[in-house]
């Protein structure tokens, strides 16, 4: 298991075990995390998982690319160098200890 923290925007913070090779948005969703509310499933077909991953993290998994580069331009909340969709990051080792921040909102 790996555990890291989901910080909401009023700073509530929720630590969490995840399971390997699933997604950082199943985890949420299977945690009872709001504010992610994912509504295509994870298809990367609706930006509304955005979520924003400490330096530390993003210097290890890498900033997005491709298709999850251009579709969080339909973010609700403004992307910043530390914005990824939470459904194309995949839960392994290198998240151990990370945060990752809500955004205040997601439509
Ligand atoms: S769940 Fe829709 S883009 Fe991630």
């Amino acid at each position: 298991m790996v555990q890291f923290t989901f910080i909401q925007p009023d700073g509530t913070r929720n630590t969490v075990y995840a399971t390997p090779g699933m997604s950082v948005m199943e985890t949420a969703q299977h945690n009872g995390i709001g504010g992610i509310i994912a509504e295509c499933g994870g298809s990367m077909a609706c930006a509304t998982c955005h979520a924003y991953f400490d330096a530390d993290t993003i210097a290890k998994i890498g900033a997005s690319e491709g298709n999850e580069h251009e579709m969080l331009d339909f973010a609700a909340t403004p992307r910043s160098e530390h914005s990824r969709l939470s459904c194309q990051v995949e839960v392994s080792e290198v998240l151990e200890g990370a945060e990752i921040t809500i955004p205040d909102s997601q439509v």
